[in-house]
């Protein structure tokens, strides 16, 4: 008879079925039933006891957390490729390894920035309302027009795993790439990408401006009055990364003026709270941070969470290990 699992492993969110039948076959799990952020007191309690921490993108792991872990803390696996919310300093000075979920969500990513860029374009979630409302009064030559993506310049800001993956999907829309990270692509990874050696030439050329980076505390409130600014005419702007790149007040301002043709974001600082005036632009398309939000990739991300694990118990150190 198969012997009952010992690793003690607590969960503070649910995964998908796939993954929760495969993280209980290997190990003693306990769960957060509940589904929900927990407060760091009520997660040190819960989690009291456990060897493996499972959380994702907005459960804060702060240092009170861990130091009340650590006594059997070894790993704590954040179901994102954000590390944001976890302290990872904290998580190297007590030893505990951090997981975290890298490349299987870039292209789950990467179709949630392009929807989010026909969907403002094309004035999508205008119209839905304007459907439902049932006050559409039929076609007409002048109705709702929008921007044709074809020709325009898109601007990404950081072309990494994410942003690779944008790109590739931008091409075939006939949108001019360009991009701007600290130092040029090799050629074959640029894939004819337009390198700006500053984020502000690149803003100067973006029709369409996408965020792709990783959150880092030097781009806190990148996107400020400044660098709007800087930005063309009636440019769109896109954010799949983290809400706090944006200075709301200056994006805001700038949609509700129209000197921005409009915004789509997936990603608010402080989500699910956001700033209410976004709700009430015409020209913003919100998304509830969906860029991951497909049962292939989160099963991917859970396995890639497992497999890290395995090759740990294993004494390999595996891809997806930072810390
Ligand atoms: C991440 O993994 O950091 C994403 O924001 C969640 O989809």
């Amino acid at each position: 008879m198969p012997s009952a699992p010992s690793i003690r492993v607590y969960a503070t969110r649910r995964f998908t079925q796939a993954v929760e039948q495969a993280m209980q076959a290997r190990y003693a799990v306990t769960r957060n039933d509940a589904d929900g952020v927990m407060e760091p007191e009520a997660l040190a309690r819960a989690a009291q006891g456990c060897e493996y921490l499972f959380v994702s993108v907005n459960q804060p792991v702060a240092a009170a957390t861990i130091a009340a872990l650590a006594p059997t803390l070894k790993v704590i696996c954040t179901l994102s490729v954000g590390t944001d919310h976890v302290d990872l300093e904290a998580a190297r000075r007590a030893g505990i390894k951090v997981l975290y979920t890298p490349d299987v969500l870039s292209e789950a990513t990467a179709e949630i920035a392009m929807l989010l860029m026909l969907g403002v374009a094309r004035r999508a979630s205008e119209g839905d309302r304007m459907v439902r409302a049932d006050v559409w009064p039929g076609w007409a030559p002048t109705q709702m027009l929008g921007q044709q993506l074809t020709g325009r310049r898109l601007g990404i800001l950081g072309l990494g795993r994410i942003g690779k993956q944008v790109a590739q999907r931008a091409a075939p829309f006939g949108l001019q790439v360009h991009y701007h990270n600290r130092r040029p692509l090799p050629a074959d990874e640029a894939m004819g990408a337009v390198y700006h050696a500053t984020s502000d030439a690149l803003l100067a050329h973006s029709d369409i401006f996408c965020i792709t980076a990783p959150s880092a505390p030097e781009l806190k409130s990148f996107l400020d009055a400044r660098r709007i600014a800087l930005l063309p005419r009636d440019a769109i702007v896109i954010n799949v990364a983290r809400g706090d790149m944006v200075d709301d007040d200056a994006l805001i301002e700038a949609l509700a003026s129209r000197r921005l043709f409009g915004a789509g974001l997936d990603v608010y600082r402080g989500e699910p709270a956001m700033d209410p005036r976004y709700r009430t632009l015409d020209n913003v398309f919100l998304l509830p941070h969906l860029g991951s939000a497909t049962v292939e990739t989160r099963d991917a991300m859970g396995f890639l969470l497992l497999d890290g694990l395995k090759a740990i118990e294993e004494g390999r150190r595996p891809a997806n290990q930072l810390v």
